[in-house]
């Protein structure tokens, strides 16, 4: 039999088609209450999307230890024999707004959020291993660019290679974003980057620098130009109910976790910048450990509590997982938590996809829609036998010294890792990067952001400079190389 229908505050509810009225045909009555309450709940259902990954898909799992990574790490998710650590993650692209197609051309977010035993461990990543800039100051303008134009309200290839034309940091990522990968078949034929170094440490304090590979086990594929359109105006969640449907037939996907791992005086001393995110580090200086293996084997149970409501951040760490001094990464260890704050409620950490899946003592209390308090006790010191600090979980120092102020990047080589990735494609995968940039970037009226943008392949790579100035029809000859 089903339930019986009963208001927010569960008194049973007599009638939900008819509004009460003063007669056959007079007004609503102000004292139908459950009229009120039915249309002010529904006036406040919106909360404000991510201001970037907005359209997204999520799903639940489990992460399986398959080598244990005590060397390295103390983390406990990471060590002993087999481990089991349930996860939720959620895919997604950058630039849309949440229900944007999701096969139009964007790099796509892999975000994954480790429910462990010593608390969550949220790893924030897409399916590049770099980024388009390294200082976070430039983030907001950024992401102005490559959204709505502030007066015409449209997507804007002159906006978007504006700023990539004036950011050469930039090319790196611009090249795997109009490479192959900026269309994947699948959210499940796609790898997933931590992209920046963070720092992992042994429980006899020695520390490395790591970098994280989600390989995806069902293979990396990507799909042509033309196909992404045709289901972008087919079907405007393709990838999302794609997964949705795979789960839900049991052909669950899965990834190798795998961590280049680098001892950390060599880490400072590397050739390039392992703290720049715009840049990689060789895996023939530093090849790949596997750790374990993700596996995604649930639907979300609701949307919208599930994934809307889930919050990563990458300041979500474990003993054993420090930041390292990767700039952008140390703005996004505020920006996240803070935009949790702003969408979801101070409170956010309580809600069902973020709740940890250990106990929380600390002194916080009070604040919206703040949930499970008791009468114990809420300040430090004390001596009524409050939650005390645990020293296991202390963070290990490094070494500073120099002049506060505004610096350059310390790597300025903002090209050669870009003709290094332009090196490793297939003949076929240049004429289809090629093809792009002359379906958007030819498209753009500046001639001098054409030339700076072809300069800057240039530098990376002359013949992806030469190609892609062909293909747009700007003369070569007229730029600085
Ligand atoms: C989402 C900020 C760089 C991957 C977000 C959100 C913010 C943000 C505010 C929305 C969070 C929310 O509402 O819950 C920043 C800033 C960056 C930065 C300030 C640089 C300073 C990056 C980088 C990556 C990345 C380098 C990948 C390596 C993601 C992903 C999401 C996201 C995957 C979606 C998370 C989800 O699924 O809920 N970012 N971001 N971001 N960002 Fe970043």
């Amino acid at each position: 039999m089903a339930d019986k229908l009963t208001t927010q505050s569960g008194q049973p509810w007599a009638n939900n088609q008819h509004s009460l009225t003063a007669g056959e045909r007079g007004p609503v009555l102000m004292q139908d209450y459950q009229l009120l309450e039915k249309l002010a709940h529904f006036d406040r259902e919106r909360i404000p999307e991510r201001v970037v990954h907005a359209k997204g898909a999520g799903a639940k799992g489990v992460f399986k230890l398959t080598h244990d990574m005590s060397q390295y790490t103390k983390a406990d998710l990471f060590n002993g024999e087999n481990k089991e650590t349930p996860l939720a993650v959620r895919f997604s692209s950058v630039a849309g707004e949440s229900g944007y197609p999701d096969t139009i051309r964007d790099v796509h977010g892999f975000s994954v959020k480790f429910y462990t035993e010593e608390g969550n461990y949220d790893i924030v990543g897409n399916n590049t291993p770099v980024f388009f800039i390294n200082d976070p100051l430039k983030f907001p303008d950024f992401i102005h660019s490559q959204k709505r134009d502030p007066r015409t309200h449209k997507r804007d290839a002159n906006m978007q290679f504006d700023f990539w034309a004036h950011s050469p940091e930039s090319i790196h990522q611009v090249t795997y974003l109009m490479g192959d990968r900026g269309n994947p078949t699948s959210f499940r034929t796609m790898n997933g980057y931590g992209s920046h170094t963070y720092k992992w440490v042994n429980a006899d304090g020695e520390q490395f620098w790591v970098k994280y590979h989600f390989i995806s086990n069902q293979g990396v594929s990507n799909m042509s130009n033309e196909l992404a359109a045709k289901l972008a105006s087919e079907d405007t969640d393709y990838l999302q109910n794609e997964m949705f449907n795979a789960i839900e037939d049991g052909d669950y996907p899965s990834w190798t976790l795998s961590v280049q791992i680098i001892p950390y005086q060599e880490g400072l001393d590397y050739k390039y910048d392992i703290f720049d995110v715009t840049k990689t580090v060789s895996h023939k200086d530093y090849p790949l450990h596997e750790v374990g293996v993700m596996t995604l084997n649930a639907n979300p149970d609701n949307y919208f509590e599930d994934v809307e409501e889930i919050a990563f951040s990458p300041a979500n760490l474990v003993p054993g997982i420090e930041p390292s001094m990767d700039k952008l990464l140390q703005g996004r260890l505020f920006s996240y938590k803070d935009a949790a704050r702003y969408r979801l409620g101070a409170n956010y950490e309580q809600l069902k996809p973020n709740r940890p899946r250990n106990e929380v003592h600390n002194y916080a209390r009070d604040g919206f829609m703040a949930q499970h308090q008791d009468g114990s006790v809420n300040y430090e010191p004390n001596s009524q036998g409050g939650p005390v600090e645990d020293p296991h979980a202390s963070i290990t120092g490094d070494m500073f010294q120099g002049m506060t102020g505004a610096y350059e990047p310390y790597d300025t080589d903002y090209y050669s890792a870009a003709g290094r990735l332009y090196n490793i494609m297939s003949e076929d995968e240049k004429q289809r990067l090629v093809e792009t940039f002359k379906g958007n970037l030819g498209t753009i009226d500046s001639l001098e952001n054409k030339q700076l943008m072809v300069q800057q392949m240039a530098r990376a790579d002359m013949d992806y400079g030469k190609r892609v100035a062909e293909a747009i029809g700007v003369n070569i000859d007229d730029i600085d190389i």
